[in-house]
């Protein structure tokens, strides 16, 4: 897998992951919707540079002008309910993807800390032959991407895998980098060194659905 971390190097990101770290912003569930969406627009431009381009032409009202454009055919699939707006910042830029939308959360073993992913709705096209951009807000385990993967490969094989991912762990890539096709990429905006016994990302942000949609 080749892991792409961007916030390494990109101030524009990193002031959008230290407004969904900080929990004084975090109130604002609108605005945390709002950073990950342009996350997701800044990592999809990023992303954008790995398609393949090829000539088309266009016409404006004077002449015609040669351009290079993406042709490819992509496929976004988002992990509910966390994934919804990352899902969104790439659909802005990449607005005649197809989508795919996979349901997958952890349940818990009573209090303790052991948990197995169950994934119950998934509706995605075929995958064959096409770009597959799997979203994954927190790449905390690997196990929901692992278990989603999976489900997927009942639609076809794709061409090529591209991940976008918020944060990780750095426990989770090593994990999912067993997993995952050798040519898959992993576009991330922050790596943090740990996970807590109940598998969150520390120092991360908390949980990324709650954040986003759940109850005041
Ligand atoms: N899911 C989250 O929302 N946050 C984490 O830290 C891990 C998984």
């Amino acid at each position: 897998m080749i892991v792409h971390n961007l916030g390494e190097k990109n101030s524009i990101l990193n002031q959008f992951i230290s407004e969904i770290r900080d929990s004084k912003v975090q109130k604002d569930a609108m605005r945390f919707r709002l950073n990950i969406e342009r996350i997701g627009e800044v990592l999809g431009y990023e992303f954008s540079k790995e398609l393949g381009y090829s000539p088309a032409r266009v016409k404006t009202p004077l002449g015609v002008k040669e351009m290079n454009l993406n042709q490819d055919h992509l496929v976004i699939c988002s992990i509910l309910r966390a994934g919804l707006p990352l899902h969104q910042g790439l659909l802005n830029y990449f607005d005649t993807a197809e989508n795919g939308f996979i349901s997958a959360f952890r349940k818990h073993d009573g209090n303790s800390d052991n948990f197995e992913v169950i994934v119950k709705y998934f509706a995605a096209p075929s995958l064959v032959g096409k770009i597959l951009v799997l979203t994954d807000p927190m790449l905390a385990t690997g196990r929901t991407l692992e278990n989603v993967l999976l489900a997927l490969k009942q639609h076809g094989t794709p061409s090529a895998i591209h991940i976008i991912s918020v944060i990780g762990s750095q426990q989770g890539i090593e994990y999912i980098n067993e997993i995952f096709p050798e040519h898959t990429h992993l576009w991330i905006a922050a790596i943090d060194p740990e996970l807590n016994s109940r598998g969150y990302i520390v120092p991360g942000i908390g949980d990324a659905g709650d954040l986003a949609f759940g109850e005041k």
